[in-house]
């Protein structure tokens, strides 16, 4: 083992050398701590303002035990935590804020290696972004998903039955009562969503990258495997230390292909673009937003969760959760890519068995053709817009219709439930000034609620068109991240309610059908917005954010 890095902090023969020995001993070590052993920091996301990783503490405890246990010292850290379901104007805005803490809390203190735990949506992107940057040996340890929500008969996967169930409420097909009833038990325990959302995407993208020990990112939140296998990370990452294996040697562009052929396989969540985007960045590999699509092209989708499938994350870990899809993935990754375990992919996977075909299918027999998600191009946008199409309606993946504006969120839900809004079924609703820098912040506003004049008629999708994000847990005909997005003057921006705007997810083009001449006076008369903010994070966030297909990351943060 090459000197550590915590010696610089802890050996050194100076004034300062001592005081921090002392000053670290007032927490109740004895000196034999100083004996040259690797310092392992646990980089914790708890937070009781984020119920997906309220357990961290004790997950943290479990990998205190593996630290101790191989001879290390470990000193948990907090770092900001990011609540989906709390933070306005949304979780993303605080994404890059959230890596740049982890990325110099690591840089700033005596620590050889770091263990991140995380699990809400934001947190694993923030943190493998900040590890990236910072680039000292690190494992991640999720949270895992929470159980199943069960209401009287019916089992329940978080945002996605959650807004079914809610427009039965709207519409005045459930009760008061019934409403409160799924309200206590949808979330019944900690632990990130229940379906492959954003968040299950995310820690299933960092075990298919290989910064997770195998099988790592489904176990159950409440499950005893959980714990286990944090103390498994703690005695893992003190060896990755005296290894000096670096997220920089895991983290290859190879890898990062796996996570995409990985995401389109589980139908991962659309957000998984921007981030596997972000931290390629952060590492300096050149990833394109084309690539994902042709990945897409050529991986079959066979992980059965909702919202694209029919079952939930308890059920994907019993069937034999992410090793299962990777040892049937296997011919089709980089199978010699190295992990933290140590081994390569091929090594980890290659004795899994799948437990339940209907859960994860065969690449013979797979759920669609094609992966998750697919990236469309077209006058509309230039720069790359996203749809997950095996969310979405087969009859509208093919679609030519009138579109109806929206200038903003709040226009929007002031007039969704209007009984006048002159909707039909074959709309096309488009929604602008929620990108990254409209939003501000790029939120979760894109799948747009049915309007309640189609509710009332039995329609139940219809296509939507905006700049926004969408939560990993919805579902629907919802076109994403419209690059360049309206704000800035992107050609969402000149749509006009009554323009014809065509859709065909085969070809993958999304049109607006407008003359050149007409775009060209619209574009004459285009006002930019105001910026939202004015001052510190907010201004900082609007002046230096990139834009949806480049990852959204600061531009100042890239790897050189
Ligand atoms: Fe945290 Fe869904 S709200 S993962």
């Amino acid at each position: 083992m090459s000197k550590l890095r915590s010696q610089e902090w802890f050996q050194q023969p100076d004034y300062y050398g001592f005081a921090r020995r002392a000053w670290l001993r007032s927490e109740g070590f004895n000196r034999d701590i100083f004996d040259g052993r690797p310092v392992i920091g646990i980089c914790n996301s708890w937070s009781e303002l984020n119920n997906c990783n309220a357990h961290l503490r004790t997950v943290a405890e479990a990998v205190k035990r593996g630290v101790w246990a191989a001879g290390g010292l470990p000193l948990e850290f907090p770092t900001i935590s990011l609540g989906e379901m709390y933070m306005r104007p949304t979780t993303m805005l605080y994404r890059n804020l959230m890596a740049m803490d982890v990325e110099e809390s690591i840089r700033a203190n005596p620590i050889d290696g770091v263990v991140l735990l995380c699990g809400c949506d934001k947190t694993t992107p923030a943190q493998l972004m900040g590890c990236a940057s910072a680039d000292i040996p690190a494992i991640v340890v999720p949270g895992g998903p929470m159980l199943s929500g069960q209401w009287r008969n019916q089992r329940l996967g978080s945002g996605t039955d959650g807004r079914k169930l809610f427009d039965l409420f709207r519409t005045g097909k459930l009760s008061e009562e019934a409403w409160e009833e799924v309200e206590g038990c949808i979330s019944r325990s900690a632990g990130h969503c229940t379906v492959m959302g954003t968040a299950s995407t995310m820690t299933s993208l960092a075990e298919a990258l290989g910064m997770t020990l195998t099988g790592c990112a489904n176990i159950p939140a409440p499950d005893s495997r959980r714990l286990a296998i944090a103390e498994k990370s703690g005695t893992r990452i003190v060896d990755l230390v005296k290894e000096d294996l670096r997220p920089s040697r895991i983290m290859t562009k190879q890898a990062l292909e796996n996570a995409i052929i990985v995401d389109m396989a589980i139908g991962g969540s659309t957000n998984a673009v921007v981030h596997l985007l972000a931290i390629a960045g952060r590492l300096g590999i050149n990833l394109h937003l084309d690539e994902f699509d042709a990945i897409s092209r050529r991986t079959p989708y066979i992980a059965n969760i909702k919202p694209s499938g029919a079952y939930l994350m308890e059920d994907f870990f019993y069937a034999g959760g992410l090793p299962a899809v990777m040892r049937e993935l296997l011919p089709m990754l980089h199978a010699d890519c190295l992990t933290v375990t140590g081994k390569t992919i091929a090594e980890n996977v290659e004795n899994t068995e799948c437990h339940n075909r209907e859960v994860i299918r065969t690449l013979a027999d797979p759920l669609h053709p094609e992966g998750g998600t697919i990236v469309l191009r077209g006058n509309l946008a230039p720069d790359g817009a996203v749809l997950k199409q095996t969310a979405a309606s087969p009859r509208l993946l093919r679609h030519r219709g009138p579109a109806y504006v929206f200038e903003s969120n709040a226009e929007m839900l002031a007039q969704i439930d209007r009984e006048d809004l002159p909707v039909t079924k074959d709309s096309v609703l488009v929604m602008k000034n929620c990108g990254p820098k409209g939003g501000p912040g790029f939120p979760e506003w894109g799948h747009i609620p049915l309007p309640r004049v189609l509710l009332n008629q039995g329609v139940d999708d219809v296509v939507r068109i905006s700049d926004a994000r969408m939560s990993g847990t919805s579902f629907g005909t919802v076109v994403l991240h419209v690059a360049p997005e309206a704000a800035i003057g992107g050609p969402l921006a000149l749509v006009r309610s009554g323009d014809t705007i065509e859709l065909n997810a085969e070809s993958r083009s999304l049109t607006l059908c407008v003359a050149g001449e007409e775009l060209g006076r619209r574009r004459a008369s285009f006002v930019q917005p105001a910026p939202k903010y004015d001052r510190g994070y907010g201004q900082l966030f609007l002046e230096h954010v990139t834009q949806a297909n480049l990852g959204c990351d600061f531009d100042f943060l890239k790897a050189k």
